[in-house]
């Protein structure tokens, strides 16, 4: 397999240094903007010698965000190429587009990288779904966050200083709004429930809250109650109906979620076969996020690409019901939902999931917390 690497940065130069002693997967060509030189590859910022040369079969796309990567893509896929990339906001816009494209145009295409880093989840996602029925996907899917949430509970770190540690470790978005505002774990959340349910998910219907707002005082008083705060997305399909939504979570402090360490993620399916199976690994680093980008490589080498059925365009309803902490703006609606308060917060009563979010619109300084079902 002969390579062109779009991007060189965390996961692109990761991949080159996991692929340079092998004799079956080479990287040919870098296009990046970086000045760098390498001994056994041509660096080049023309995307267009890539696709003119004809000895390379695959394009291996690292660059991150939509644009250009969206139209390198499809360029290549045009051009006969086979397809890796760990694109999430890629795969989850673009998917209804470039699923069927890649199938008409004869090419190959994995995304493993693009959910959970390291770990095989699409791909064990794909391959569950071949034999039973999806319920359920979700989990915590975004290891910046789960490090900013991890530190400030068991350090007693503030926000401020753990978003700058994960940063420095290289864990975060170039823009870490995409990771603290839960924008990654909702591309992630939507890709993983497009590739379970066999459908497009309308991602205007998914709603996101993230931690930005998160203080030392609420996860003084989830400790207090017996909780832990994790970033947690859920994509559920029930009677022909889709919730998916991602919010700050408060987990018992028994329970498997509550204690991920540090950069690393746990995500579950619920099928009606297999019941419930969890994933866990670094969902965030250089290395772990190259490995399922190498794994993919080597799957195309055996003729494996994605091949979910594309059912259409589904909205989200989120009908469901849940409690909330909240801390932060309070008004007549909040007032006669609410159940009880803790300390300045306020938990209320079960409210649709819709409904919450929609008020967290009007109010976007407000901290919210779904807790569990009782
Ligand atoms: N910024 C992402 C995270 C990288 O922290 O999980 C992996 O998608």
């Amino acid at each position: 397999m002969k390579i062109g690497l779009l991007g060189f940065g965390v996961v692109g130069r990761g991949v080159y240094d996991l692929t340079a002693n092998r004799e079956d997967i080479q990287v040919a060509k870098v296009v990046c903007l970086e000045d760098v030189s390498l001994p056994d590859a041509e660096v080049t910022r023309d995307f267009q010698s890539v696709l003119n040369d004809d000895t390379i079969d695959t394009v291996v796309e690292a660059m991150g965000g939509l644009h250009p990567a969206y139209e390198f893509v499809r360029a290549a896929i045009e051009a006969g190429k086979n397809i890796v990339t760990s694109n999430k906001a890629l795969m989850a816009t673009f998917y209804d587009e470039l699923i069927p494209l890649a199938k008409e145009k004869g090419v190959l295409l994995r995304c493993t990288a693009a959910v959970g880093g390291g770990i095989g989840w699409l791909s064990e996602l794909e391959r569950a779904r071949r034999s039973q029925t999806i319920e359920q996907v979700g989990g915590i899917m975004n290891g910046t966050c789960n490090y900013i949430l991890d530190s400030m509970t068991r350090l007693g770190l503030g926000y401020d200083e753990a978003l700058s540690q994960a940063q420095k470790l290289g864990y975060a978005e170039a823009n870490p709004t995409t990771d603290v505002d839960g924008i990654d774990t909702w591309h992630k959340v939507i890709l993983s429930s497009n590739i379970a349910f066999g459908i497009s998910v309308d991602e205007s219907t998914v709603p996101a809250a993230g931690i930005r707002h998160i203080k030392a005082e609420d996860v003084a008083s989830f400790k207090e109650h017996g909780y832990v705060c994790k970033l947690i997305s859920t994509g559920m399909m029930a009677d022909g109906k889709l919730s998916a939504f991602v919010h700050p979570t408060l987990v018992p402090m028994g329970e498997p979620e509550a204690n991920v360490p540090a950069n690393y993620n746990l995500i579950t399916l619920i099928g009606t076969a297999s019941g419930r199976m969890s994933f866990y690994g670094q969902g965030a680093g250089r290395y772990p996020t190259a490995y399922n980008v190498v794994q993919d490589c080597t799957d195309l080498l055996q003729g494996k690409g994605f091949y979910s059925p594309y059912g259409g365009k589904v909205a989200a309803d989120n009908a469901v019901e849940r409690r909330f902490y909240v801390r932060g703006d309070k008004d007549a609606w909040l007032e006669e939902n609410a159940q009880e308060t803790w300390g300045n917060a306020i938990v209320t009563k079960p409210v649709s999931v819709s409904a919450m979010h929609a008020w967290l619109k009007a109010h976007p300084g407000t901290f919210i917390a779904a807790l569990p079902n009782e």
